[in-house]
Order: C-alpha cells, then structure tokens, then sequence
C-alpha cells in the first residue's frame, strides 16, 4: 500500500469540470455500500460541494494493481466544510465533517486516522474553536476527542380521538408546494438557528432535499413529499414541516422528513395542523427534541410515545479558550480551573473560566486545577447537554464531588441543546 493524501475543492459546478470530483463521489457512495450515482445525483452533489465551499480530502493508493478500481478513486474519503453553531447565547463558526469513508479493502490500516488528523490540525491551525460531525457508529469518534453533545428521540403520535393540545394554537398552516417550501426553508431554519443552541447551519441544498425537489438516492423529484407552513399572527413564516404518508394495515402513517420552528407557537401550531389530517393515525418523527414542549401541551400525554433516544451532534473541541468565552452563563458570577487532556494535543492545557454577568473570561492559567476532562468529555458536556454529574459517576471526570457539581452548575442550567440538522 502506497498511499498520498490530496484535497481538492470543485472548479466548478459542472461535471465535465471536475473528473477528479466524480471519482472521488462515487468512492463516498461505495464506502456507504450505496449504489453508484447516477448522472444527475453527482451533478446535484458537485453543486451542494461549490455553494457549501466543501475542501475534499482523498487517501489514493498508487500502488494498486492495474485490474483494480482507477487509482483516481480515493481508497479514503473525508469532507470538511465551515457552517455555523448555536452555542448559547451565540452563534459562532464551526467546522464540519462529513463523508467519512475507507474502502473495504483498505481499513483499519490508519486510513481515517491519518486524513481526521490532518484535518483537524488544518481547522485548529485557522482558528476553529470546534469541530462537529454525526456518526453511524458511537465507536469510531471518541477517540479523535469528539464526544456526543445533543441527543434527539423518536416520537410516535396517536392522532386518532387521543389527541388534542390543552390551549389552542396560534397562527395559522398552510400547505405549499415543494418550489415554495425550497425558497423559504432556509430563511426560517437560520431564524430557529438564532434562538436554539446546538442548531447547526444546514447546507444550501438542504431544503430542496428535504421538501422533496430532489431526492438523492432516486435521482429524481420525490413526488410523495407534502410540505406546509405555519405563519404568524402578522402573515410572517415561523415554521415549516416536511411530511410523507403511507398506508399501513387500512390506516395513514405520517412521517415527519422536517420540522422547524421559529419559537412554540409555531411548533405547536405544526403539529395541531398535522394531527388533524383526517384518515392519519400515526405520525412518526425521528429528530423530536428530548426537552420536547409538545409532550406537556397534550392534554392526554399517553398519546405521545417514545420509540428511542439517540445521540445526534458530537463536538470536538479544537480551542478551548475560543469556545467556553463564546457561550453565555446562567451560573451565579464564579471562577473555575479546568484542565483538559488531549491526544492529539490541540486543546490541552489549564484554563480559567471567570464567569460574570453571564459571560466568561478565559484564560490558560498555572493555577492547580478545581477539575480534569479529558476533550471528548468536554465537547459532551460543553452546551450543557449531558451533565456533569453522569459523567463523573460514570468516572470520566477527575474532580471532587464538590468540584463536580460546581463544574455542573457553571456549564448546565441552560436549554438542552438541541439539532435537527443532519450532515
Ligand atoms: C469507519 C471507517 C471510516 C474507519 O476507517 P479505517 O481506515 O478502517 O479506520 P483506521 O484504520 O484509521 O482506524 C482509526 C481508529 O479507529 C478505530 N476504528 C475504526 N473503525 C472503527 C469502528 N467501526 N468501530 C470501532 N473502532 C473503529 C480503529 O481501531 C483505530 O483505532 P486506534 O487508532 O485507536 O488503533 C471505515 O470502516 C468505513 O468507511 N466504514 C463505512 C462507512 C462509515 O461508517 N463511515 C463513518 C461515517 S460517520
């Protein structure tokens, strides 16, 4: 195995333009044991690429035999991207990671290992203060300093006679088309950006896959897409819902493909308009938020089921002095001494977090530290998505139980974070 590493990013958003791009596509799909790509899906993908400036890396090996898959097709493939996060308070820069793949053939010989390294020192050596990604498997990331920092649930709703909302929604629903629903999803996903932490900047084609203009994997519309808006008393668009139905043993089952409000008038507002569908039964939503204010405005709570809870968005931190002064406090004004261990030796060190007025001054400091974590437990426990103190029984916070819970105390109390942006 001979292998050298390139990034690239697209010449352009047409095919003809980037020969090294279609290879290196088609190597992303055969990694996710997905089909080859048909024509239009990579001229779709190419633009996603150009409007969300994504740097791709590839792993080549020069030594493969002459019968083997073109050596133009990276044996590794790994994305990069800048988008943004909302940390609490405010909404900072953030690097993202995506199509993370090792061809069968070539894994578990440090492939991922050797392009999340570069990558990372690459994002840390600009200034990140974080790196974010999902995961097919809890297995894979920790040990690059990513730990799980959001969770979502599984929700499943009786929409027969159960269900009804204890006070009336505001507002009023609307259906729109797919066309529609692709030129005003972004402008509302950035409003519900703004005011929820853990929401994650979405790519430019997001809304056209959501709302059913192009589906991927069927390289075509996806025709059984429904989408509706949810707007103010004002007229003014504050939500948005994709939706599908099938028939399922004599009844409709809805499935949520998108949710996104602008506050809980308009959240509730969605599903009011949903669970009134006459002949649906069921509706199925897989990215509900844990802290979900539907649960409480049922009157019969027994209507919504929880079918699994799952992590969604894990966070590396790159620069721990950049991301704790950038989120906000609800603590009482306090200084703490963190120390964070880090193998890749991007964020160890000990800093001071001085916390006043809900906003910290962070400093590296020499001080003994009040607590250690290591960087995959801080990127958990630094939007305040799961606590503290479950991490330290579970024994993976060096601190004195005292320390702990002031540890607890300064990055908790807040919303729990919250993302429906997949990436
Ligand atoms: C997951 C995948 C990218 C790993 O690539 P790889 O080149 O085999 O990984 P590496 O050899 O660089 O391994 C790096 C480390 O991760 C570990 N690792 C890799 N894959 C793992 C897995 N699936 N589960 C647990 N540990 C894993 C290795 O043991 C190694 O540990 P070490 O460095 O501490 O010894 C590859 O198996 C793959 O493409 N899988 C299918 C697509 C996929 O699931 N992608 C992830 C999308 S989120």
């Amino acid at each position: 195995m001979d292998l050298t590493q390139r990034t690239f990013r697209a010449v352009s958003d047409r095919v003809e333009d980037n020969p090294q791009f279609v290879a290196w596509w088609e190597s992303v799909m055969l990694g996710f044991l997905a089909p080859s790509p048909q024509e239009m899906t990579v001229e779709w993908v190419l633009r996603e690429s150009v409007g969300d400036n994504w740097l791709q890396r590839g792993c080549y090996d020069t030594s493969l035999p002459a019968e083997a898959l073109s050596a133009e097709h990276p044996v590794g493939t790994f994305v990069s991207f800048d988008k943004s996060i909302n940390v609490g308070g405010a909404v900072i820069p953030a690097h993202l990671i995506t199509d993370v793949t090792v061809r069968p053939s070539h894994r578990r010989r440090g492939v991922l290992r050797r392009m999340m390294v570069d990558d990372l020192a690459e994002a840390h050596e600009k200034g990140h203060a974080l790196a974010a990604l999902t995961v097919t498997e809890a297995t894979i990331y920790g040990r690059f300093g990513f730990g799980p920092a959001t969770f979502v649930q599984s929700v499943r709703l009786n929409t027969s006679t159960r269900f009804g909302l204890r006070t009336p929604s505001t507002g009023r629903v609307e259906l729109t088309s797919q066309d529609q629903m692709g030129r005003v999803g972004a402008e509302i996903f950035e409003r519900h950006q703004a005011i929820t932490p853990g929401a994650v900047g979405r790519g430019v084609l997001y809304a056209e896959h959501r709302s059913g203009i192009f589906d991927p994997r069927a390289s075509d519309r996806n025709r059984s897409v429904r989408n509706a808006l949810h707007f103010d008393d004002d007229g003014r668009p504050d939500g948005l819902v994709c939706y599908d139905v099938r028939e399922e043993g004599g009844h409709y089952v809805l499935t949520v493909r998108d949710l996104v409000a602008v506050g809980t008038p308009a959240y509730l507002g969605l599903w009011e308009f949903l669970a009134g569908i006459d002949r649906v039964e069921q509706i199925d939503w897989p990215l509900a938020p844990i802290e979900d204010p539907l649960r409480w405005a049922l009157v019969d709570q027994r209507a919504y089921e929880v079918t699994g809870i799952k992590d969604h968005l894990w966070l590396r931190i790159l620069d721990p002095v950049a991301a704790l002064s950038a989120r906000r406090y609800s603590c009482p004004d306090q200084v703490f001494t963190l120390a964070v261990t880090d193998d890749l030796g991007l964020a160890n060190g000990t800093y001071r977090i001085d916390v006043a007025d809900g906003r910290a001054e962070v400093t590296r400091s020499a001080d003994e530290p009040d607590a250690t974590v290591g960087v995959e437990e801080l990127g958990s426990i630094y939007l305040g998505g799961v606590p503290v103190r479950q991490l330290h029984v579970a024994r993976r916070i060096g601190a004195s139980d005292e320390a702990a819970d002031r540890l607890g105390h300064l990055l908790g109390g807040v919303r729990r974070p919250y993302c429906n942006t997949d990436f």
